[in-house]
């Protein structure tokens, strides 16, 4: 694929611009999507189609919609799609996540489908799309497409370039056929997504759920050996690529000591030196498990009384979808949880949860991974959870624990971590307490390990992957033709 132009299409933009009175202000985003995609694409080069969402995106692109990105040294161009707030309702706050977000997650949420939603996931799909068209500079580009966003648009590119070369990535979970098949529209998803060359999921129980869900609704040929799906002469390889992070990481050489972190971070807070901190970061979303983390932490000052006075999570939650209902609900209870639990323990200043609902950008976030003793990720369910990699990757000094839900994608590879089922609220107390009372020997081994998988198995991996077998496919198909 040497010389190859990438076509990358996902919602969330990776640079948003905002109006702040009067200059214009660049965001990046808290996406798990946006952080392994964009170091693949600043190496690749190309054009990245994404929503404009900013307030002040399009003051900054040109006559095509698109702007140079990174700002300060750009590397590829980004392509922005308007969307009216009508358009911005069906589409993406509608269908995709209050209908697929739920539908894939088991969180117990019920998923909501309103077939106007569908109709203008439907036609977003299809802007998406002729967009890509538009972008190819050949009649065989190679196209990533990205989340369950555009579940319908491989099936429309594929229409127009029938040769394209389109690898899609479902960064979510993919649940078994009989939670998909309440889906009104699932054949036509399931279509839709078999225009793709390559359809990668996180895990392969991922993929073994997503070709036993289209074996019982769709009329397709499945190899399972090779674990390729024919349909009417189109062939999609199914295939498990767990998404990753930078490394070394960017911020790397910006950043103070563990040490200096350490320090900044409790006196920042009025903390003395020895102060002990755990640290959550997530989308204020109802997968995450955060009121379950909470319950932990007042279940684990219960049972270890010495910890009162001496302990604090720092839990950052970033806003995210607030227009939709069920969020507005599990921010209030977020909220009350923490001052609940905050008042039943305070003692003076103190208080056992620092609840921060704010955008962080990943330099603040990584001085607080690496301020803290142990990080807890807690999630009900999630396609891989990128934040348990980046506490690792943060800590080069080999130290701290990291708590992790079973239910993550990062579960089938962080195996030194504590692995905890974050629906048992003793268990998860349990294993917190464990990390802060953890030897500093244990501590490295387990730390270590963790770091060296995460080097390996980085974001350039994943990527280089999923472009070798899309290379492989391509000569075998012209060789072919
Ligand atoms: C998850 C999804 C991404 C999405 C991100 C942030 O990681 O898989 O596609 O970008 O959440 O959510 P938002 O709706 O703000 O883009």
């Amino acid at each position: 694929l040497a010389g190859e132009r990438i076509i990358v299409v996902s919602n969330r933009e990776p640079y948003i611009h905002l109006k702040k009175e009067d200059r214009i202000e660049v965001n990046r985003p808290a996406s798990g999507l946006v952080t392994a995609v964009e170091p693949v694409m600043r190496a690749c080069s190309g054009t990245w189609i994404a929503h404009g969402s900013g307030s002040a995106d399009r003051e900054t692109v040109d006559r095509h919609d698109r702007v140079a990105v990174p700002p300060d040294h750009p590397e590829y161009r980004l392509r922005r799609i308007w969307l009216t707030t009508e358009e911005e309702n069906g589409y993406y706050y509608g269908f995709a996540n209050e209908g697929l977000w739920p539908l894939c997650h088991i969180a117990h949420v019920r998923p909501i489908f309103r077939t106007s939603d569908w109709q203008s996931y439907v036609a977003i799909n299809q802007r998406f799309a002729d967009a890509v068209v538009r972008e190819a500079d050949s009649d065989d580009p190679v196209v990533l497409v990205q989340d369950y966003h555009f579940a319908l648009l491989p099936g429309m590119v594929r229409a127009a370039l029938p040769k394209a070369t389109i690898i899609t990535f479902w960064h979510i979970p993919w649940p078994n056929p009989e939670s998909f098949g309440i889906c009104p529209w699932r054949e036509e998803l399931l279509r839709g997504m078999l225009g793709s060359t390559i359809l990668g999921f996180h895990t392969p129980f991922h993929c073994k759920n997503f070709l036993e869900t289209v074996d019982r609704y769709l009329e397709t040929r499945i190899e399972h050996e090779s674990s390729t799906i024919s349909r009417r002469g189109n062939l999609t390889l199914v295939e498990s690529y767990p998404i990753s992070i930078q490394w070394p990481p960017a911020w790397e050489k910006n950043l103070p000591s563990v040490e200096q972190c350490r320090s900044e971070v409790r006196a920042a807070l009025g903390l003395p030196v020895h102060h002990r901190i755990g640290i959550g970061v997530d989308r204020q979303d109802y997968t995450k498990g955060i009121l379950e983390r909470f319950r932990a932490v007042e279940k684990m000052l219960e049972l270890h009384p010495e910890l009162v006075g001496n302990f604090t999570l720092i839990q950052i939650a970033a806003p995210t979808r607030s227009a939709l209902e069920d969020y507005q609900t599990f921010e209030a209870q977020v909220r009350n949880l923490a001052i609940r639990i905050n008042q039943r323990f305070s003692r003076g200043n103190w208080q056992p949860i620092c609840l921060k609902v704010e955008h962080h950008e990943p330099e603040q976030v990584n001085r607080y991974y690496r301020a803290a003793d142990v990080c807890v990720v807690t999630s009900l369910h999630d396609g891989m959870n990128l934040v348990a990699k980046e506490f690792v990757a943060a800590r080069e000094d080999e130290r701290g624990v990291l708590v992790l839900s079973q239910f993550t994608g990062a579960a089938h590879e962080l195996h030194e971590s504590l692995i905890v089922n974050p629906y048992h609220i003793e268990q998860t107390a349990d294993a917190i307490h464990r990390a802060l009372t953890m030897p500093e020997e244990e501590q490295r081994e387990r730390m270590h390990s963790m770091r060296m998988l995460v080097r390996d198995f980085n974001v350039y991996r994943w990527a280089g992957r999923m472009l070798l077998d899309a290379a492989r496919i391509r000569q075998r198909e012209k060789l072919a033709a």
